[in-house]
């Protein structure tokens, strides 16, 4: 074999090497031994000396186009194994960006949460107190300070769960203007938001659990004018519109003179649904002037002063507010319905 066949022969055995090379370090590997400084081709030119001048500058020729080949052909397979790699790379971390984020879903509040704080937050800004008192109640503060004693009609209609102890789970928010008024005195501006229970046939629009939300302002020289306005406010607020309101004597034990708001049905226009049972409108806001027997039995002086107080079916409102024709919906822990919010 004379010099020009063994450097070909050396070429096309690294080209071969080089084709089967599937990794960066086997590619390093390749070039160390063919173009290293104690590699193939170096090794080749060593010998060059004893060639004769002629000889030695073809060979010279043929062996640096062979290297030039080889490193041209080294550089081409690793930018091919590199972008190889970089497209399996952005294939395994390719992200979504558009994808929701793993996790549990965020949530949202309930609907009538979300009624009762923009109505905490109205009240507030009227320089009202927030409280809360307990779902479980004494007969006392549910029935007795409100002016409802054991024998009186009115404890029919809030028919509840009694406790074998005696208390009770509380019928509507009104035991917290007693709990109030004992904690705080009188002047006080406050609402209590919370959970009422009655024992009802449950239908579209009675649940036997369900929300209020109690109002009361107890000060010196107030008037029904004074409820009327802080009502119109709330309601106006709550709907972001004129509503059509009408007011019709109420009679409840622990308020006198006593008022029954109705707020037309928005859900039917007052043209009659299973809501407002037919008759287009909706009960919504029962409300008067403090009964002096409760201001009595709360240990303030109904001589000095005297106040009104109201109480909001909140469910009710959600209701209207979000076109809901099934109280039942609230409670029912139904995901497709508590969504929408
Ligand atoms: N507590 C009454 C009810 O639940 C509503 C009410 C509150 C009425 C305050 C008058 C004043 O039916």
């Amino acid at each position: 074999m004379d010099l020009d066949q063994t450097i070909s022969a050396l070429h096309s055995a690294f080209v071969a090497q080089l084709d089967r090379a599937s990794t960066l370090e086997a590619i390093e590997a390749v070039r160390v031994e063919a173009l290293g400084r104690k590699g193939k081709l170096s090794e080749i030119s060593k010998n060059f000396g004893k060639l004769p001048p002629e000889e030695r500058k073809t060979a010279g020729a043929r062996l640096n186009q062979v290297k030039q080949d080889l490193e041209a052909r080294l550089e081409a397979r690793k930018a091919d194994l590199q972008s190889t790699a970089l497209d399996a790379q952005l294939e395994s971390e390719w992200l979504d960006l558009t994808a929701p984020a793993p996790g549990p879903r965020p949530g949202s509040l309930h609907p009538v949460t979300q009624v009762q704080r923009e109505i905490e937050d109205l009240f507030v800004s009227l320089g009202f107190t927030v409280l809360d008192g307990p779902e479980v109640e004494t007969e006392f503060y549910n029935f007795d300070a409100l002016n409802i004693p054991a024998d009186h009609p009115a404890r029919d209609m809030q028919d509840t769960f009694w406790l074998k102890d005696g208390r009770l789970l509380r019928t509507h928010t009104s035991p917290v203007q007693v709990r109030g008024l004992e904690k705080l005195g009188p002047p006080l501006k406050m609402i209590a938001p919370g959970r009422v229970f009655r024992n009802e046939e449950v239908d579209p629009s009675h649940e036997h659990t369900f929300y209020q939300l109690e109002g009361m302002m107890v000060d010196r020289d107030v008037s029904v004018a004074h409820l009327i306005y802080f009502m119109k406010t709330l309601l106006s607020a709550v709907f972001h519109r004129d509503v059509t309101v009408r007011l019709r004597p109420g009679f409840f034990p622990f308020v006198e003179p006593g008022f029954e708001l109705d707020i037309q049905c928005i859900i039917c226009a007052g043209k009659g649904c299973p809501v407002c049972k037919q008759s287009g409108w909706v009960e919504l806001l029962p409300c008067g002037l403090v009964n002096p027997a409760v201001l009595r039995y709360s240990g303030v002086d109904p001589e000095q002063w005297n106040g009104f107080a109201f109480g909001l079916g909140l469910t009710r409102l959600a209701m209207m507010r979000y076109g809901i024709d099934d109280i039942r919906l609230f409670s029912s822990g139904d995901l497709r319905f508590l969504r929408q919010f």
